[in-house]
């Protein structure tokens, strides 16, 4: 799939893999809604975005991911500014093992929310031309770290909720006769969003840039070792 032209919302994406994220889809030509909960990091964010990309590509829309109605405002004013949704990633996530019901609700239940609200704005069943989801993960899904045994929790519970719906969205009528794939990847790598479409439906794909250090394979889990993070992705195009 070409990013020119395309629109994609990030949510997280004022800062860190998010902030990298976006940029690496500016360049590519897409228009971008950055969407995030640090008002003052956003409005930084945009000016620096504008000056590289021009006023009209990116928009800095605040917003808690965790705060439903907040976000379903954020999807809503992103296809008002731009005319059409495309892309989403699910970015924003926290690592607060002392405030674990806060890091449950923002890696997991606004991810599946965001997932849901791309699907309601992009999907055929809901009368739109298809897209593709981006769910983040992190290899502490695959390494089961004693310090952060919540925020480990939420990374499983990423890759189980993103598997299940590519399988879901693969048999499902809306989706008939068009490629679907369910991919893991790293995430700052952009053109990984290209490749997806060449998968197999139901396809769990992994890929890492740390070439000669696992690189890449299919339908297996990825290596534990010589990786750092990834990112599962549905495509549902
Ligand atoms: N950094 C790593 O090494 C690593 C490794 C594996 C996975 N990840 C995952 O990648 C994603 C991004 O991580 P990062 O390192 O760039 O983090 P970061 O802290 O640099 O950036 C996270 C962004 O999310 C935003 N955010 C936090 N809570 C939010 C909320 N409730 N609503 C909206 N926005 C919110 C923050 O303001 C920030 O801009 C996370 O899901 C993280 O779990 C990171």
């Amino acid at each position: 799939m070409s990013v020119m032209g395309r629109v994609a919302l990030v949510t997280g994406g004022a800062q860190g893999i998010g902030r990298a994220v976006v940029e690496a889809l500016l360049r590519s030509g897409a228009k971008v809604s950055v969407v995030d909960i640090n008002q003052s990091c956003g409005d930084v964010c945009k000016s620096e975005l504008d000056a590289e990309f021009g006023g009209d590509n990116c928009a800095f829309i605040q917003c808690d991911v965790t705060d439903g109605h907040a976000l379903r405002d954020a999807f809503q004013k992103t296809v008002e500014l731009f005319g059409r949704l495309d892309i989403v990633i699910n970015n924003a996530g926290i690592n607060n093992e002392k405030n674990w019901e806060k890091t449950i609700d923002v890696n997991l239940t606004s991810l599946i929310k965001g997932t849901y609200l791309g699907l309601e704005h992009m999907s055929r069943e809901h009368g739109k031309r298809g897209g593709t989801i981006v769910n983040v993960s992190s290899m502490a899904a695959f390494l089961h770290s004693p310090h952060q045994p919540v925020y480990t929790a939420t990374k499983h519970g990423v890759i189980g909720f993103t598997r299940a719906m590519a399988v879901r969205l693969a048999s499902g009528p809306e989706v008939r006769g068009t490629p679907l794939c369910s991919t893991l990847t790293f995430l700052v790598n952009l053109p990984t969003l290209s490749h997806a479409a060449l998968q197999e439906p139901g396809e769990v794909w992994w890929r890492s840039p740390l070439r000669g250090r696992g690189g890449g394979g299919r339908s297996a889990e990825p290596p534990t070792t010589g990786l750092s993070s990834f990112q599962l992705e549905v495509c549902f195009c």
